[in-house]
């Protein structure tokens, strides 16, 4: 089984991309890159800011011309900024060449996880969990549409979630290969 040139993590806020990401990217010996920090570095500012003077619309505009850009990089590990997956246009760039992974949250998990945090516009407003439920009601279907592989994360630790996206993307054992044959595209 040959080697993805890319691994593109998609899912909620707070799903853990940056975390899981970073690790898997270390475990395959892979580069790490992150949508969201790029373009940060190349702004020179914050998120927050950018959707202040920009507008959402103009985040989704850096943030597509951040996957066009980044499509054809090999041996990477993407993590994506949760709302990547609404411009329809995106999602050819997060296919391309890649194993998309689909990292499966519950709320109480994104509320969790994104509870003291001040870098995601969105959810700076009386009703963060609303919200999040809003979000994840749109973007479940397209999260589940585009992924290769789901992986579920609840009650798992990062480390678990890197083992097992190893074992399915790489499977070392005729054991593994077996259950990856039997799963297909299936929950992890
Ligand atoms: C967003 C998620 C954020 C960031 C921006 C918008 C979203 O990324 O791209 O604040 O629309 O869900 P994370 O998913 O890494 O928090």
């Amino acid at each position: 089984m040959s080697l993805p040139k890319r691994i593109v993590l998609i899912g909620p806020m707070g799903a853990g991309k940056s975390t899981i990401g970073r690790m898997l990217a270390r475990e395959m010996g892979y580069r790490f890159l992150d949508t969201d920090r790029i373009i940060e570095e190349r702004c020179g500012a914050n998120i927050p800011w950018i959707f202040d003077v920009e507008g959402e619309e103009g985040f989704r505009q850096r943030e597509t011309a951040m996957l066009e850009e980044l499509a054809a990089e090999p041996e990477t590990v993407l993590a994506t900024g949760g709302g990547a997956v609404m411009r329809p246009e995106n999602h050819a760039l997060l296919k391309k060449h890649s194993v998309v992974v689909y990292l499966r949250t519950s709320i109480e998990q994104q509320v969790e996880r994104t509870r003291k945090d001040r870098n995601r516009p969105l959810l700076q407003n009386d009703d963060p969990e609303g919200v999040l439920r809003t979000l994840f009601a749109v973007r479940d279907p397209l999260y589940t549409e585009l992924a290769d592989i789901i992986m579920h994360t609840d009650r798992k630790s990062p480390r678990l979630v890197v083992r097992q996206l190893v074992n399915r993307i790489n499977p070392k054992t005729p054991r593994q290969q077996r259950q990856v044959r039997k799963e297909g595209r299936n929950h992890v």
